[in-house]
């Protein structure tokens, strides 16, 4: 099954009597399993991509199937429930709460998700230990070092068993010890558990991470295929 299928997306951003066309016709299918990455230069649109695959947004036009369902028309508690079952989010930022532990950053999800405190302490401490961080469950965010903190922002996106991760740029506040830490965890979670990948970024480096390449320019696809591929 093809967990993402865009066809015809089109979107401009409106401030007031301004209007932005951004995504121009975007048909991008994306099978489950996949591992993609994002390219393009800034402003070409990719963040934009990222927020409509994520549901965070809606395209003016064209339509959009994910995991297998039609989410184009759905209403704004529907396209939530959709989210939280089916998508994990990493950003740049970690997005950690600082007066939290990792533990129950990890566990936060689940809690919203409706599982009691027991049952989500116990899963968010193996997916700590999944992403290497066991041991660490107690601290705080502010405890860790940046790659660290990107891998319990990780096991966060994964609380719920998603079978789609958007990446935007999840290892732009790195240096390049800890990237290849958060590459090396993604790589695995594709090759090991079968989540599907989609990751924006600027580096080729990361690119070459993926299995296939999508570049962006001015709102349209104008790469698709393997990494370190001409484009
Ligand atoms: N909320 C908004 N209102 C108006 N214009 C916007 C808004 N968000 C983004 N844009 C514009 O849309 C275009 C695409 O932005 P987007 O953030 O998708 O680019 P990007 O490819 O992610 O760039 P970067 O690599 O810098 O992150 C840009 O011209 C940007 O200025
Ligand atoms: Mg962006």
């Amino acid at each position: 099954m093809d967990v993402i299928r865009l066809a015809g997306i089109a979107k401009s951003y409106r401030n007031g009597e301004v209007v932005t066309p951004v995504l121009h016709g975007i048909d991008l299918v994306v099978g489950a399993g996949e591992y993609v990455a994002l390219m393009g230069p800034s402003g070409s649109g990719k963040s934009t991509l990222m927020n409509l695959l994520g549901l965070l947004d809606r395209a003016d036009a064209g339509h959009y199937q994910l995991a297998g369902r039609d989410v184009t028309e759905l209403n704004a508690a529907q396209q939530a429930e959709v989210r939280n079952q089916t998508i994990g989010f990493v950003f740049q930022s970690f997005n950690l709460l600082k007066r939290m532990n990792v533990q129950e950053n990890v566990a936060l999800p689940l809690l919203y998700a409706g599982q009691s405190r027991a049952a989500a302490r116990t899963r968010a401490q193996e997916l700590l230990d999944q992403v290497g961080l066991g041991a660490l469950a107690k601290r705080l965010p502010s405890q860790l070092s940046g790659g660290q903190q990107q891998r319990v922002a990780i096991a966060r996106a994964l609380a719920c068993r998603p079978p789609l991760l958007l990446a935007d740029e999840p290892t732009g506040n790195l240096d390049t010890q800890t990237t290849e830490d958060v590459l090396a965890l993604l790589d695995a979670l594709n090759r090991d558990q079968g989540l599907s990948i989609v990751l924006v970024t600027h580096e080729n480096d990361v690119a070459a991470h993926a299995k296939r390449l999508v570049r962006l320019k001015d709102g349209r696809v104008v790469y698709d295929g393997a990494p370190g591929g001409a484009g």
